[in-house]
């Protein structure tokens, strides 16, 4: 799928990751709608990149509402610049750790399990759920006949999550087993499912991560012995939206580096 002259929706795509995707696709010739809760940084992006090539829809992914009405809007924008929707990039997501059982024997509440899953897991399947109807009735390009892609993001937690993870593996694992069925849901429609699992990027998630914890992070990175770059992270989605064999598979982009249980 070419980037050029086509229109990606991009949740979480005020910060980090998201942010680091819409930058990449726009200085490709692409139109990125932004999708996030977090309006101010949102709109400030916009102002960066320009009206012309963005949007943003403020979005909690949570409420199937105000996907529903993000959808309708940048479905009404794409119809405006006739720039065709080229897929989805599911970038949302919060980490929101807590160990399952704490030193005073208190179990972690389950209202903190739904929000962790009710973003990460429910609010990607929403999205994505809402925006194939349209996907799978655009006009197929290329020689393959292709509609589009859905790009998620799991992580390294999915394999290798740490102490005080388990929502978020838990979150993480669920995007990454649902790959492959999505990918076999969609391929008569010409639609592809590719899932990245980053380790540890630079981001607001992590900035708020402990000096000592990131030393400790530190002495496990193979190489390059740094976080990742969310450019280097928008670099794999934009080879997953290019090359069309990439499809059903779960990419881990982590320099070599393997979690480790103890900080
Ligand atoms: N940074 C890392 O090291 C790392 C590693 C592995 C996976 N990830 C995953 O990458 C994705 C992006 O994370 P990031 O590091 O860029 O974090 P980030 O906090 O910089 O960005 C996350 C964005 O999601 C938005 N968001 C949160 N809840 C939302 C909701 N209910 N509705 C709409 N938007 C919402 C936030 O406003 C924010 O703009 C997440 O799914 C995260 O789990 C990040």
């Amino acid at each position: 799928m070419k980037i050029q002259g086509r229109t990606f929706i991009v949740s979480g795509g005020a910060s980090g990751l998201g942010r680091a995707c819409i930058l990449d696709i726009c200085s490709r010739g692409g139109y990125a709608a932004i999708l996030d809760l977090h309006a101010e940084a949102g709109n400030e992006l916009v102002n960066e990149i320009g009206r012309g090539k963005t949007r943003f829809f403020e979005c909690d992914v949570t409420e199937t509402e105000s996907i529903a009405s993000a959808v309708k809007g940048s479905l009404a924008w794409v119809k405006e610049t006739g720039m065709e929707v080229g897929g989805v990039i599911t970038a949302a997501g919060v980490g929101n750790p807590a160990k399952i059982l704490d030193r005073h024997l208190n179990p972690f509440s389950l209202s903190d399990f739904d929000f962790v899953m009710n973003i990460n897991v429910r609010g990607t399947i929403d999205l994505i759920r809402q925006l194939l109807p349209h996907m799978a009735q655009t006009t197929p390009v290329g020689e393959d006949g292709e509609r589009g892609i859905v790009v998620m993001v799991s992580s390294s937690a999915a394999f290798d999550g740490q102490p005080g993870q388990v929502s978020y593996a838990a979150s993480k694992g669920a995007i990454a087993s649902l790959t492959l069925p999505m990918t076999r849901d969609l391929s008569r429609y010409g639609i592809r499912v590719v899932t990245l699992a980053p380790s540890m990027f630079d981001s607001r998630m992590t900035s708020m991560l402990s000096e000592k914890a990131r030393a400790s992070l530190k002495r496990v990175m193979e190489f390059p012995p740094r976080p990742g770059q969310p450019h280097e992270f928008a670099q794999l989605v934009t080879q997953s939206i290019e090359n069309i064999m990439l499809n059903g598979v779960v990419l881990r982009l982590d320099g070599g580096m393997r979690m480790p249980s103890k900080m």
